[in-house]
């Protein structure tokens, strides 16, 4: 009989079968699609109250739908990776381009998501009429001041926390020659947060620098600078540890949590607030290499956790696709959670776990 009707109805049996092997095809295999992913670092995250975010470039918001989606899944804050700098916000000395900023704030609005706005005095990405200008003390002043209060003042209740000052303290720990030291003074910086809160006494303000994420000379430096503004009652916040990092070479997880710690004690709150990790000097195949990373990735985040005072943790990209590393460092990288097809890595999966269990 069953001879009889596969016979008769091949194509009828043939289909039931593709359907059957297909479905277990699909309950067997690991998750490769996010769509399929229930769990996700945002709603990790959400639920544990910690922020988690990544640095947007602008263009890949405004064109790349994909790029949007994977961003408003995974994450509940985002950096302004460029669009927040001098240079693209002030072209000129009279004129402030908000456009871009604006963008990314209102995606950020769209989907629920909190801002980390990024940056309102650093040395780098500063317009030429700047750099190029002859001002005096007072001049440059009035130009800062007019500068963060301009903008403060147009993210108002829209932006949750500023990097106010970044990377002022040089790797010898003295503080770094820059224009506004050269020009302004050590005060600068000081100012700069007094500056901030007159213009928005809600937003939460940090100093931001890299290679002061575990403990030497350098974070010293950085624990000495904040400790001071403290007693001096500027209106400072926390301190942002950019992290930038990469196999073989990032800070011990230890060492993070006891800076973590004595900044937590002085009443200030910490963020990681850059974090990649590079792979292009590491040897051993690809997969080690990912897999190492994924270590450092999950560690870092396990370090956050472990302290009350960490409340922000933010990769400095969304995809390798998108990564400052290879421009930066002239050689191919791939330092981000997500590959060049957006495809999640294995740090990906290291810090779903993480969230999961610590
Ligand atoms: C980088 C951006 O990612 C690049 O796109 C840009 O060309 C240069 O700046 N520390 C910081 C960030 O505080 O502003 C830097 O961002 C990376 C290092």
């Amino acid at each position: 009989m069953t001879v009889y009707l596969m016979k008769k109805n091949r194509w009828f049996f043939f289909s039931i079968l593709l359907i059957f092997t297909t479905a277990i095809t699909l309950c067997l295999s690991p998750t490769t699609s996010l769509s399929r992913e229930a769990v996700t670092l945002r709603s990790l995250a959400d639920s544990r109250g910690l922020q988690i975010g990544a640095a947007v470039a602008a263009n890949a918001l405004r064109d790349d739908a994909q790029y949007r989606q994977l961003l408003a899944r995974e994450f509940n804050s985002l950096s302004s990776e460029n669009a927040m700098k001098f240079e693209p916000l002030r072209p000129q000395r009279n004129v402030y381009n908000f456009q871009e900023a604006d963008s990314l704030v209102n995606f950020a609005k769209a989907n629920q998501m909190q801002v980390h706005a990024h940056v309102l005095v650093w040395h780098y990405q500063l317009p030429k009429w700047l750099t190029e200008g002859k001002f005096s003390r007072d001049e440059l002043k009035a130009i800062l001041k007019d500068h963060i209060q301009k903008v403060l003042t147009h993210f108002r209740g829209k932006v949750s926390a500023w990097d106010v000052v970044n990377e002022a303290i040089a790797d010898d720990g003295s503080l770094r020659n820059t224009i506004w030291l050269q020009g302004i003074g050590p005060e600068y910086i000081e100012l700069a947060f007094r500056w901030a809160h007159e213009a928005d006494p809600n937003a939460h303000l940090y100093y931001n620098d890299y290679g002061g994420e575990g403990l030497g000379t350098k974070s010293d430096a950085i624990y000495n600078l904040v400790k001071k503004l403290k007693a001096q009652g500027v209106p400072i916040e926390g301190v942002g540890m950019q992290m930038h990092t990469g196999v073989g070479w990032a800070p011990q997880p230890r060492d993070v949590i006891d800076n973590i710690n004595r900044l937590g004690k002085l009443g200030l709150n910490v963020h990681i607030s850059e974090m990649d990790v590079q792979i292009q000097k590491a040897s051993g195949t690809e997969s080690e290499k990912l897999t190492s990373q994924a270590r450092i990735y999950s560690q870092i985040l396990g370090a956050c956790l472990s302290s009350r005072a960490c409340k922000s943790f933010t990769v400095w990209g969304l995809t390798d696709k998108h990564s400052w590393i290879p421009g930066f460092t002239g050689k191919p990288d791939a330092p981000l959670l997500f590959d060049t097809s957006y495809r999640p890595k294995p740090a990906y999966y290291a810090l779903l776990e993480m969230l999961k269990s610590h």
